[in-house]
């Protein structure tokens, strides 16, 4: 058997909204109930930590009640036929759960924490805990804070994204608007004449010359684990 093709998937929180995880942008999304620059900027986070450590603690718990779909289980049992990476800018772990062997999370993952001075280092929530207090410090003295890239901050996790994107064969987008960057950018990187599958029920912010099917994430990746992978 040949070399597995390289089949590269950039998701969003479309991906994880039939899991029950709402998303942003839509209408009766995060941004409509939440001011992001309240909740989830830097600037936010020092100056009213509270709120922000806060929200980042009450979408920890909801993600603990939820369960991988449809979509995230198609997308790691493509294992099997292709390299698939998934770079997610979702901060859930849902891909995870389903079997995902590698998941770059450009955003952060929820279930983790990371220290003010050091925001690009995961570590563990503390032990049995689904909540950090605002000011609590680990055993060094270090504040503690979500690992979540919120606005105004670097990206590191960008440089890896873009490797793994410019060796893509196949590049699959399920549920995300593509109105945030640096991720929406990700579509531009892959080798030009790379096809390019969108799947979303709605349009997207940018332009592209996309293979779009207009359905929700778990039907999409049943259409498309169909037209991948011949049996
Ligand atoms: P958005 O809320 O901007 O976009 C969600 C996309 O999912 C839209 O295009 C919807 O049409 C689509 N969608 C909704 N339901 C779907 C379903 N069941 N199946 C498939 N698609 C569906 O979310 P993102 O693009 O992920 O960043 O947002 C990007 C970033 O903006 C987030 O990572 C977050 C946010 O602010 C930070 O907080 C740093």
């Amino acid at each position: 058997m040949g070399q597995k093709k390289r089949l590269v998937f950039l998701t969003g929180a479309g991906v994880s909204a039939e899991s029950g995880i709402a998303t942003f942008r839509d209408a009766g999304g995060l941004w409509e109930q939440y001011d992001v620059s309240e909740v989830a900027s830097h600037e936010a986070l020092m100056t009213n930590p509270e709120l922000v450590i806060n929200f980042a603690n009450a979408r920890r718990e909801q993600c603990a009640k939820t369960q991988p779909n449809e979509a995230h289980h198609i997308i790691a049992e493509l294992e099997e036929h292709f390299e698939v990476y998934v770079i997610t800018q979702n901060i859930d772990d849902l891909h995870e759960r389903a079997g995902s062997s590698r998941v770059i999370h450009l955003h952060g993952e929820l279930m983790k924490v990371c220290t003010m001075n050091r925001p690009d280092i995961p570590l563990p929530l503390p032990e049995g805990r689904l909540r950090i207090e605002p000011g609590e410090t680990n055993e060094k003295g270090e504040t503690l804070r979500p690992f979540i890239v919120y606005f105004g901050e670097a990206v590191p996790k960008m440089s890896d994204a873009i490797a793994i994107t410019s060796e893509a064969d196949i590049m699959v987008v399920v549920g995300t608007s593509l109105n945030v960057y640096p991720a929406a950018g990700l579509v531009d990187v892959a080798p030009s004449g790379t096809p390019i599958y969108l799947i979303d029920p709605a349009e997207v912010a940018r332009p592209g010359n996309f293979h779009h099917l207009r359905t929700v994430a778990t039907e999409g990746m049943r259409q498309l684990r169909t037209l991948l992978v011949t049996p």
